[in-house]
């Protein structure tokens, strides 16, 4: 795929993080794990993806997300707060912000539907991202400005609802291939020609058990003789001391399956579910059960890069000007959530908890007073485009299906609104 070329200022950026990574490796003894890229490449202070300067979301940006896409999404989003408002303090704490579009319409339709909340706080690693949410908030809500804080830091105990939309497939994974020499951690070295390319390395223990334990979690997976055998080998003895490198960077032969794990998302869920006191906490991401994503066909993984508004698997492009990402497996944060001792209270995708939330009538609504011609063509024009926002949220083909939503709650009753209809609970 043919990519835009950035400009002179965003190249420099670039080439100063390829250089700290690239001695960061040589210090290493020539490899790091995927994980430390992922992580160096997206929150370098200054130079990462989210940490540094360039625009991220919307047009000018790499992607849109959802609230970027509609404040419908964030309409959504508050009945299902308001709902659990009832049933403890009415504070939200947002991970990982972004814009902060979802911030000020989850504020305005909360005051809205009756139900403010009394403190929305922020925990966002980015600091410039910090400035531009403060930013966007004081521009979109400015009379809900007064109850957001940012938070360097977990509360000790939170009581509330825990929002993260497209948070956990920020967080960096651990890739993982199978082949016939068992078990072996792909990461980064450096080729002849001095550019990043796939390594791989022995295993260690925690890897080995982490994807003992995810991939027993799905019966169909990797069933296929060669592949069972070869993780056995590997989980059982002493050859997974597999140490030589291979480069490659290119495609895989069919007979290796790679895929990723995304380790620092579980532990996450389970640091915030144990703070969380008496509340919910609600991730909306792109993902599937581990059923789904440790398929068998699915064996070159899920990690892509965002650039631009084009997809494409060259995770190794212009380190921090493009997004790094991995799906999230949903089975193994339902996992970490009950490890936490949290409750699950739903799983289902996007379009069916946005209907569930009511999206459809708000925008039978808003059609119908365009359609009245009672608000001009202004108004008019403006519904025509939320039509077509809904359409990207809710379709099958965009993201209706291939986002889901899960929550979890501590002390709150079992019927949360936007899992009335289609909770896919019992698949994870
Ligand atoms: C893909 S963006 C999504 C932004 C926003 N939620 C949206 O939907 O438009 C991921 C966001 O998560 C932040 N982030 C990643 N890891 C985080 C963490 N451990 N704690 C808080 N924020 C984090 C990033 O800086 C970025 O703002």
């Amino acid at each position: 795929m043919s990519l835009p070329s950035p400009d002179a200022q965003a190249l420099v950026l670039s080439r100063a993080l390829s250089q700290r990574i690239a001695q960061d490796i040589a210090q290493q003894g020539g490899w790091i794990g995927f994980d430390a890229f992922m992580h160096r490449v997206l929150y370098e202070p200054g130079l990462g993806y989210y940490t540094g300067p360039m625009r991220k979301f919307g047009a000018q940006g790499d992607f849109v997300t959802a609230p970027e896409l509609s404040p419908l999404f964030a309409q959504c989003l508050a009945v299902q707060v308001s709902q659990w408002f009832d049933q403890t303090e009415p504070v939200v704490v947002e991970f990982g912000a972004g814009s902060g579009r979802l911030a000020a319409g989850l504020l305005d339709a909360l005051h809205e539907l009756g139900t403010p909340a009394r403190r929305y706080l922020i925990i966002e690693v980015s600091a410039s991202l910090r400035e531009r949410q403060r930013e966007t908030i004081a521009q979109l809500a400015p009379d809900r400005l007064g109850v957001v804080q940012w938070l360097n830091t977990l509360p000790a105990q939170i009581d509330g609802v825990v929002i993260g939309n497209e948070l956990l497939d920020a967080m960096p994974v651990r890739v993982f291939e199978i082949d016939s020499g068992g078990l072996l951690e792909v990461g980064v070295a450096i080729n002849e020609d001095g550019a990043f390319a796939w390594a791989t390395c022995e295993a260690d223990q925690a890897l080995i058990d982490a994807v003992k334990a995810t991939l027993s979690d799905s019966p169909e997976d990797l069933r296929d003789e060669s592949r069972g055998d070869s993780l056995n080998q590997s989980m059982n003895g002493p050859q997974s001391a597999v140490s030589s490198e291979r480069m490659d960077g290119s495609a895989h032969p069919a007979s290796r399956y790679r895929s990723e794990i995304g380790l620092q998302g579980r532990a996450w869920v389970e640091t915030v579910g144990r703070a969380l006191h008496r509340g919910a906490m609600l991730l909306i991401d792109y993902g599937f059960s581990a059923r789904e994503y440790y398929h068998p066909q699915r064996d070159q993984g899920t990690l892509v890069a965002h650039f631009r508004h084009r997809v494409h698997t060259d995770v190794f492009h212009l380190p921090g000007l493009q997004d790094v990402t991995a799906h999230v497996d949903f089975s193994a944060i339902a996992r970490a959530g009950a490890a936490a001792g949290l409750d699950l209270l739903g799983y289902t995708s996007q379009s069916r908890w946005l209907i569930n939330c009511g999206l459809l009538d708000r925008l039978a609504a808003l059609t119908s007073a365009a359609q009245a011609g009672e608000q001009g063509a202004a108004a008019t024009l403006d519904a025509a485009r939320t039509v077509g926002a809904a359409q990207t949220l809710l379709s099958e083909a965009e993201m209706g299906e291939l986002f889901k939503v899960i929550a979890f709650g501590r002390g709150l009753a079992d019927d949360a609104l936007g899992f009335v209809r289609g909770d896919r609970r019992g698949t994870l």
